[in-house]
């Protein structure tokens, strides 16, 4: 029997589809496809799942908002989450819907297990209620006491609902955690859901409500539907069929090899799930991936803030490959990363088209000029050949070891460092020359050879980031299909003999700034596509900010990991603050108000794009927010648990 192929499962978060995606949202499925596409190159049976997160207050608003029924709303959203997959090149296995008929079924058939078993019990969920709007809004949502939708006063309400046993779970999954070291990836994340979350006691968690009623209904208990995560998250698995008549995939792909999600849903993912999946009596899935997010010149994107990206327009104006390997690279490891068009077209100027593009189009041109278009077999070694082949083979190496690592932005980076040293080798061994001394034939016949040969590795190499342009460059060298694999590119040497390459469109054109912002300013300025027409703006009332005002405004939640008293000033407090991926001094003069150690361990708000000052010889890098009033000051905290790092916005 021939061997079983080794499997690897990976998922992407759900998406809401309460409106368009944003390139955020892109990142993360285009980061998903590439590695499933590398998956499948090393000979995987990679299952890539993605889908949409459809129930919930929020869509059943907007749908009746609209005038339309909650689901012909999705249906519609849904249409459009999938062209833009389409349109990215992605290539997902499944794309599940949360109101899929199996999913539903999956998700009563768990919430009755759970409550059977004893982990679900009924309680009373308690928060703001604005009764026209029929919504639950927390203290942080609230603004002066009114409802954020519609203005009007909310009180003090509550409701029945369900709510999930947590602590039960806790110390199993503590030591889970802690003798799986990759299971929480990147490592700092481990730390931060093990101390902010799961050693101060975890709440239980509301799974249920009665106050809408687009959901998955709760069999057992009619006006009740389940809320929100136990339906989302289920998605990996019922997706598999677990407990539904879908295909039964189970037993092949779980436990998921890899969840990929944003930061902001990773305690979701790595403490309710796996308690979920502990309940259930099911293994846990052996990574899960928190990655930074996509800030806009520092600021995040929001729908709310009507600042999003609209990953279709720069697809239609750049094409999408440089978008894919954009995302790609600027996210690096854990972090955030940025957008900006003038970054973009950065990459595209520097990395795609003068570096990728100008070494295939001076390489085929070359071969073109000198033999015909094909490469004589007989050839001379010379110079710098060793450390080409050298620094390709250790681009193929280091390219895959960083993949597993899913750290994407390295992984190109090897790629471009074979493409730097292949255009340095053309430097060094000046072809121009060679192809003037016909006694050097043989020598130039090597060294376009090794060029050619080092396309045909990248070409292999980018397959899965950048599959258009992958596609482009081998039907250009005419690479025969068995060596545009994974395995023919573990050595070096293996492009044949013979092939006839012939020229063609350079891979990318330049982006000439000067005629792009020519065109802009020959454009009518154009309405913000993202809102509804509106009349002609009023001008601003003075003190009034617009929302593009407010955006340019960083604020995180930052943890107070020590704070005492500044050694020259006795109005001020020195707090070291932990934003999650980073670490900052802040000076704030609220010592009157509180002493040092009520401080630490709070999670505060700070701005952070302040200009750093000194005060009193010692350097402060941001913004404490804190409300006064009447010689009183207390400092703003978040409600709930939110990690640090989190935008405030
Ligand atoms: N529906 C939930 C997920 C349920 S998964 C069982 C959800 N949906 S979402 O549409 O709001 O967000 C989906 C993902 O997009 C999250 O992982 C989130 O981190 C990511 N992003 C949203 N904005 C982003 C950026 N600006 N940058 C990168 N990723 C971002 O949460």
């Amino acid at each position: 029997m021939p061997e079983a192929k080794k499997t690897f499962y990976m998922t992407t978060p759900i998406y809401y589809p309460s409106g368009d995606l944003h390139i955020g949202h892109t990142y993360t499925t285009v980061a998903a496809d590439t590695l499933t596409r590398f998956k499948r190159q090393q000979g995987y049976d990679a299952y890539m799942l993605t889908g949409s997160d459809e129930h919930g207050q929020k869509i059943q608003k907007i749908a009746e908002e609209k005038g339309v029924t909650p689901k012909a709303y999705v249906d519609g959203t849904v249409a459009k989450i999938k062209e833009l997959w389409k349109l990215m090149n992605i290539d997902y296995s499944q794309f599940i819907r949360t109101t899929d008929e199996d999913h539903v079924k999956s998700v009563q058939k768990i919430f009755k297990r759970l409550y059977d078993q004893g982990d679900i019990y009924k309680g009373r969920y308690e928060g703001w209620y604005c009764t026209p709007d029929e919504a639950f809004w927390t203290d942080t949502q609230v603004v002066d006491g009114k409802c954020p939708d519609c203005g009007r006063p909310v009180e003090r309400a509550s409701e029945e609902a369900y709510f999930f046993r947590m602590s039960k779970y806790a110390d199993r999954l503590l030591t889970y955690i802690e003798s799986h070291p990759g299971f929480i990836q990147p490592e700092a994340r481990q730390k931060e859901m093990i101390n902010n979350f799961i050693k101060p006691g975890l709440q239980d968690l509301c799974v249920s409500r009665t106050s809408f009623d687009w959901g998955i209904p709760v069999e057992f208990d009619p006006g009740h539907v389940v809320y929100v995560w136990i339906d989302a998250l289920s998605n990996y698995i019922t997706a598999l069929g677990y407990l539904n008549d879908k295909p039964q995939l189970m037993d092949r792909y779980w436990p998921a090899d890899l969840h990929l999600v944003g930061k902001d849903i990773i305690r979701f993912h790595t403490i309710y799930w796996p308690i979920m999946l502990m309940a259930l009596d099911l293994p846990l899935p052996k990574t899960i991936y928190g990655h930074g997010w996509i800030l806009l010149k520092g600021g995040k994107m929001s729908k709310s803030i009507g600042n999003v990206v609209d990953p279709v327009a720069l697809v239609q104006k750049y094409g999408v490959d440089p978008l894919r390997y954009h995302v790609l690279k600027e996210m690096k490891y854990g972090a955030d990363g940025s957008y900006s068009e003038d970054l973009l077209i950065g990459n595209i100027n520097a990395d795609l088209a003068n570096d990728l593009g100008n070494l295939l189009s001076r390489t085929v041109a070359m071969t073109v000029k000198y033999f015909g278009g094909v490469i004589p077999e007989t050839r001379l070694a010379g110079d710098h050949d060793a450390d080409l082949k050298q620094t390709a083979e250790a681009a193929v190496k280091n390219y895959a070891a960083w993949m597993d690592k899913l750290d994407f932005s390295r992984a190109l980076e090897s790629v471009w460092q074979l493409i730097g040293r292949a255009n340095k080798y053309i430097d060094e061994t000046e072809p121009w020359v060679l192809g003037k001394d016909a006694s050097r034939k043989d020598r130039l016949a090597a060294v376009l050879y090794n060029l050619t040969e080092s396309l045909r590795i990248v070409s292999v190499l980018i397959a899965a980031p950048m599959p258009d342009t992958s596609a482009k460059m081998i039907a250009q060298l005419k690479v025969p299909a068995a060596l545009a694999t994974w395995e023919s590119i573990q050595s070096f040497g293996g492009y044949p003999a013979g092939i006839e390459v012939a020229r063609c469109e350079p891979l990318y054109p330049r982006i000439d700034l000067k005629q792009l912002a020519k065109e802009k300013q020959a454009q009518p300025a154009k309405p913000k596509k993202n809102k509804q027409a509106k009349p002609k703006a009023e001008p601003a009332a003075p003190g009034v900010i617009t929302i593009d005002d407010f955006g340019r405004v960083q604020m995180r939640v930052a943890e107070v990991l020590a704070c005492e008293k500044h050694p020259d000033a006795d109005r001020l407090l020195v707090f070291q603050l932990d934003f999650g991926d980073e670490k900052r001094q802040i000076i704030s003069g609220i010592a009157k108000w509180y002493r040092p150690e009520e401080l630490v361990g709070k999670k505060l708000i700070a701005c952070t794009n302040l200009k750093p000052v000194k005060l009193r010889g010692l350097p402060s890098d941001g913004m404490i927010l804190s409300a006064e009033k009447d010689g009183a000051l207390r400092v703003l905290t978040v409600d709930g648990d939110m990690p640090a790092g989190s935008v405030v916005g």
